[in-house]
């Protein structure tokens, strides 16, 4: 299983192209902001020159959302605060996708619960969300061990602050799954970098 995840956060669909040319990888996870859940704004460019990816929606209506786009990805990942979170669940695996529920750095374990039995993981946001480069939160490491008790078989994935300086801790608390942005996007190698992260939770 490849546990790095590389994130990708555009504000155009040059910019998007360019930070996909840097990895080559055929699994990224797409930062999706509809500037109400989150400020920041950046919706769905064209991704179908990926096979397989997820789209991580960080937006108020995402049922919304997912009548009009997703078509291009085969996951989604579905934040629990969202105002219509259970039926935007029940729409994605509607239509054959797999599905991740996303929990805000604020919000406790238990609001995984009444979704746990219809999802293929679980995402903690470990930085607050909406944005590269933000503060890695270690107070969400207590919430990743929480959780790989209460549901030992289902992934988890921890979003956002990735480093070689947080990476061992978040695998040592549960996490199976990283996605990294700023870490990768900022390195003059950025297939180096995540093959040395690789390397640290191997
Ligand atoms: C945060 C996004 C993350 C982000 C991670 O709002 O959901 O996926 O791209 O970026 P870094 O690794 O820079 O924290
Ligand atoms: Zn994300």
């Amino acid at each position: 299983m490849e546990r790095i995840v590389p994130s990708l956060i555009a504000s155009s669909q040059e910019e998007l192209d360019e930070r996909a040319r840097k990895l080559k990888v055929c699994f990224f996870h797409l930062d999706v902001m509809d500037g109400a859940f989150v400020p920041n704004k950046s919706l769905l460019f064209d991704f179908s020159f990926r096979e397989k990816s997820e789209a991580h929606l960080m937006m108020k209506k995402p049922c919304e959302w997912l009548k009009e786009n997703a078509g291009d990805v085969d996951r989604i990942i579905i934040h629990a605060e969202s105002d219509d979170a259970s039926n935007a669940v029940k729409m994605a695996k509607a239509s054959g996708k797999k599905v991740g529920i996303a929990i805000n750095p604020g919000t406790p374990a238990d609001a995984v619960e009444e979704y746990a039995k219809r999802i293929d993981k679980i995402v903690v946001m470990t930085v607050h969300p909406g944005a590269y480069g933000t503060t890695f939160l270690p107070e969400t490491l207590g919430k990743i061990k929480q959780l790989r008790k209460m549901y030992p078989d289902v992934l988890i994935e921890a979003d956002g602050g990735v480093s070689p300086e947080t990476i061992e801790a978040l695998r040592k608390a549960g996490a199976d799954l990283f996605v990294a942005g700023s870490y990768l996007q900022n390195s003059d190698e950025p297939l180096k970098a995540k093959k040395e992260l690789e390397m640290l939770v191997k």
